[in-house]
């Protein structure tokens, strides 16, 4: 008989399948035993009734433990009382392998220190299955929505000579010689040469910041997805960050509704965001915002801001709780951002640029501008930032030979499932998470 998958266990209804996968739990009521299947694909109960299949088989399948390795045939049959709509009568059970010693990861609770030390088993379990099928979802759905639009995918260095995004997080790497080089901090500068080579590029890879913060948003290592357009303004560039979140919302929506239950997601404000219409807010009118939310709702315990300020997580969430959708704030002030801003045409204290705040309190999970495209300004804003003009030569050369204006941003994928999934830490959004107090397993 060929292999079935839990996932596609319906197309078997009324016929024998069968199933490699494993236990992960297990009841007996005198005569009958059920068992909960999981094969990577789904899970499903398993009833064992006595007299159904071998006899020795059905005394084996008493004593199964947590995670062994089995593989059974069975009736496949309608149930609407079981999670996947589906049970197994089993007629025949073979064990493939029993655990070496037991289990540790048991029904009880466990704390989430255990559950992250046991990262490489607690992938297993239900809720991390669901949230990384969500990922594998969302990176899929982000390549596909890129291609239908002509974009090129371009693979930035991770080692790189120089820093994108501020010197205070960089991980340096010794090379040859003495010689230095740093973990990537975003592949911006690559996607802008990229853009003026294929017209629309993204990245896709892992970028590094040092954060010495223990916060539920900061990741030491993530992934990053950096598109950049040559001729794309800062209003253009908010569109095609409100088309591609919309559609990423509608996409795990639509084909991720087991494992969004699984999750006990609640799905209101996801239905909201998949429409668009993202509002935008200018900088100082956030400011006012959070202002008055202080004001208004001292029990929060928001600290106010002075115009000037960049905003903070405690920010952020305050302000994002008042829509029911992801809101832009654009045109901060060139002070808190990076040297590669294009400034804005009213205001040159501001820049064209625009975060993306997820609502439910998540907070930036988008960053973006338009760039500078004058070489002078450029040459003066590495200068303003105490940044060494001889690694950035060659992003120089950009503005040297047929510069345009030209936009782009940084979508943070563990924000993004994380605000998705709405679940509490950044760390269960990635499959084995770095930070500042993780490194293993
Ligand atoms: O806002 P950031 O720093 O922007 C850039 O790196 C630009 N070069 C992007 C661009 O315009 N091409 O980072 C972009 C996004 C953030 O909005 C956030 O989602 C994510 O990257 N991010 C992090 N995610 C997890 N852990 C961290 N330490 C992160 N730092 C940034
Ligand atoms: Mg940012």
């Amino acid at each position: 008989m060929q292999r079935a998958f839990i996932e596609e266990i319906s197309k078997y209804e009324g016929q024998e399948a069968l199933i490699r996968g494993w236990v992960t739990g297990r009841r007996s009521k005198g005569k009958i035993h059920f068992l909960t299947l999981r094969d990577g694909t789904g899970f499903i109960q398993a009833t064992v009734f006595k007299g159904e299949l071998p006899d020795e088989q059905f005394e084996q399948a008493d004593h199964l433990p947590q995670e062994a390795a089995i593989e059974v045939t069975g009736l496949v049959r309608s149930d609407s009382r079981a999670p996947g709509g589906f049970e197994l009568s089993v007629r025949s059970l073979k064990i493939i392998s029993l655990p070496s010693k037991e289990y540790p990861i048991t029904p009880k609770e466990h704390g989430v220190d255990f559950l992250m030390d046991h990262r490489h088993l607690h992938l297993r379990h239900r809720k991390a299955w669901a949230v990384l099928r969500v990922r594998d979802e969302l990176e899929r759905a982000i390549h596909d929505f890129f291609h239908a639009r002509g974009f090129i995918r371009l693979d930035s260095p991770i080692l790189t000579p120089n820093a994108v995004e501020g010197t205070t997080d960089l991980f340096e790497v010794d090379l040859f010689d003495g010689e230095k080089a740093y973990l990537s901090q975003s592949g911006q500068l690559y996607a802008e040469a990229g853009a003026m080579a294929f017209g629309k590029v993204y990245t896709f890879g892992p970028t590094f910041r040092a954060e010495r913060s223990k916060t539920r948003r900061h990741l030491l290592e993530f992934w990053m997805i950096e598109p950049e357009v040559a001729f794309m303004t800062h209003e253009e560039n908010m569109q095609l960050q409100e088309e591609l979140v919309s559609y990423l919302v509608g996409r795990v929506l639509e084909e991720k509704k087991l494992e969004l239950q699984m999750l006990e997601r609640d799905t209101a404000v996801l239905e909201k965001s998949a429409q668009g219409g993202y509002p935008r807010i200018h900088y100082s009118k956030a400011v006012e915002m959070v202002n008055q939310i202080a004001k208004e709702k001292p029990e929060q315990g928001l600290e106010p801001m002075q115009w000037g300020d960049d905003f903070g997580a405690p920010h952020e969430a305050a302000l994002s709780s008042q829509f029911d959708r992801p809101i832009f704030v654009e045109k901060y002030p060139a002070a808190v951002k990076a040297f590669y801003m294009q400034p804005d045409d009213e205001d040159p204290r501001l820049v064209k640029n625009a975060d993306m705040l997820a609502p439910e309190g998540v907070g930036e999970i988008i960053g973006g501008s338009q760039r500078i495209h004058d070489p002078e300004l450029l040459l003066q804003k590495i200068r303003e930032h105490g940044l060494p003009e001889e690694v950035f030569d060659w992003y120089m050369d950009l503005r040297l030979f047929g510069t345009v204006p030209h936009s782009g941003f940084g979508i943070g994928l563990e924000r993004t499932v994380r605000w998705i999934c709405g679940i509490e830490h950044i760390r269960e959004a990635i499959p084995f998470p770095r930070m500042y107090t993780r490194m293993r397993p």
